[in-house]
């Protein structure tokens, strides 16, 4: 397996663009099954595994699909399968959203169970009674969802929770419906706004995209476009946080910092100096850290689960203590362990963790257990003393690209070896 060796302590300074975000990507990816008539083309499209295996699903939809210097370029006219099966979708989280592409574009899916990070128990329930609520039968067999929506029809669904992955499968159901579907207590999450955004482009007409409303009304067909989807909010949160753990100064830009403006406000209580604009964000660290006291994971606005593994291994580093409550998923602490063997001082409870800042981190071998927990461990190696080894990096090469290349370039000592 891949792994990163950090010879940690250099200050990070100087400027890095961020890629487009993998959040983003993956929806808009599964967005393109409804589209039968032109091409489409995709801008800035990052190398993450993630991004990979999504386009390596819809090449077996018998979808084309070419990736020239950064630009996908996707034709789903051919589309002809409307199987994902179990070594295709357990590759990652996202391939859940096939099943509602599938459905709207053939109104019938066969699409085994979702695999992705271990990060929790993350059941598609609310996916599954939201899409009976439209009138989709579902039956299961040995691990498939068997989905029939020839019976596909309107109304308004209520989800239990607001959840990411739920509203974007619901919308791509219905965009190609027969009938207005009306999702309320759905998500905000400015990667659901961008897929909209895209399917809007299309020929689309979903409206409230971003409130706890969407509205779709159904067209009878969407055609090709060109799309740059949004720059990656919590890739943007990590440089930052990079550059605040080894008390550098970064220009991060590509990236709307008023998507993560929960991140800025804690980076500022830290102690960081941030100046903002349109696409870009300035943060220089100072010398001592101070802990932010309280971190609350939750819906967005609210602060990301996404970055809570990051801004917790701040903490370990900063004057004071912290507690960090994880509301959104239930297993995000597996990195824990990890920095408690670099001489980080956190106790775990249940779905809280506290914090207790130390003046310095030490170099350890350590193993990456999902991806935003893999990538802080990089974090703690950049400012900790000595040699850090951070095995299993496939899990951060799922939502990172050449994190290693990127960091260098910012003045950070890290080197990938190949995996054997
Ligand atoms: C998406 C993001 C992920 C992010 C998360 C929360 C993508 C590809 N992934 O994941 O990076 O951490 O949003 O911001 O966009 N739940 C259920 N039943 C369901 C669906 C969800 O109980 O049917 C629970 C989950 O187990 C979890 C919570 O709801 O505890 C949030 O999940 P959800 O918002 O669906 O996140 P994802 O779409 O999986």
């Amino acid at each position: 397996m891949a792994k990163y060796i950090i010879n940690g302590g250099a200050r990070l300074e100087g400027s890095v663009a961020v890629e487009c975000a993998k959040n983003a990507y993956l929806p808009i990816l599964a967005s393109t099954i409804l589209c039968e008539h032109g091409d489409i083309t995709l801008y800035k499209a990052p190398r993450f595994t993630d991004v990979i295996n999504m386009c390596a699903i819809l090449e077996r939809l018998g979808i084309a699909v070419k990736h020239e210097n950064g630009v996908l370029r996707i034709n789903a006219e051919s589309a002809n399968a409307r199987f994902v099966p179990v070594e295709v979708a357990k590759l990652l989280r996202s391939s859940i959203f096939t099943l509602g592409a599938l459905l709207g574009r053939f109104k019938r899916a066969r699409v085994a169970y979702p695999g992705g990070c271990d990060i929790g128990l993350r059941p598609i329930d609310i996916h599954l009674k939201g899409l009976k609520d439209m009138g989709v039968k579902i039956t299961e067999s040995h691990g498939i969802l068997n989905c029939d929506a020839t019976a596909l029809h309107g109304g308004t669904i209520t989800l239990d929770f607001a959840s990411v992955g739920a509203t974007e499968n619901l919308v791509l159901c219905a965009v190609l419906g027969r009938e207005r579907v009306v999702i309320q207590n759905c998500a905000r999450e400015p990667e659901i706004v961008d897929m909209c955004n895209f399917l809007n482009k299309m020929g689309a007409r979903i409206y409230g995209a971003g409130t706890d409303s969407i509205e779709i009304e159904p067209v009878s067909r969407l055609v090709g476009t060109e799309y740059t989807p949004i720059g990656d909010r919590i890739i943007a949160g990590t440089y930052l946080i990079a550059a605040a753990i080894t008390h550098g100064e970064i220009e991060v830009s590509g990236v709307n910092p008023a998507i993560f403006a929960s991140l800025i406000d804690k980076l500022r209580v830290s102690g960081c100096l941030l100046r903002v604009k349109s696409d870009k964000i300035y943060l220089k660290s100072p010398k001592t850290l101070k802990s932010v006291g309280l971190i609350e994971t939750q819906v967005y606005p609210g602060f990301p689960t996404d970055l809570q593994a990051q801004l917790l291994t701040l903490e370990t580093v900063s004057r004071g203590s912290c507690v960090v409550h994880e509301n959104i998923f239930e297993s995000r602490f597996k990195f824990v362990p990890e920095l408690i063997k670099m001489g980080a001082r956190v106790r775990v409870r249940g779905l809280s963790a506290f914090v207790d800042g130390v003046e310095g981190l030490s170099g350890a071998e350590v193993y990456a257990k999902d991806l935003r927990g893999g990538a802080s461990l990089v974090l703690a190696g950049l400012c900790a003393n000595g040699y850090t080894i951070v095995n299993d990096i496939f899990h951060i090469e799922r939502g990172y690209q050449d994190l290693d290349i990127r960091l260098n370039e910012l003045g950070a000592d890290i080197r990938r070896e190949a995996g054997a």
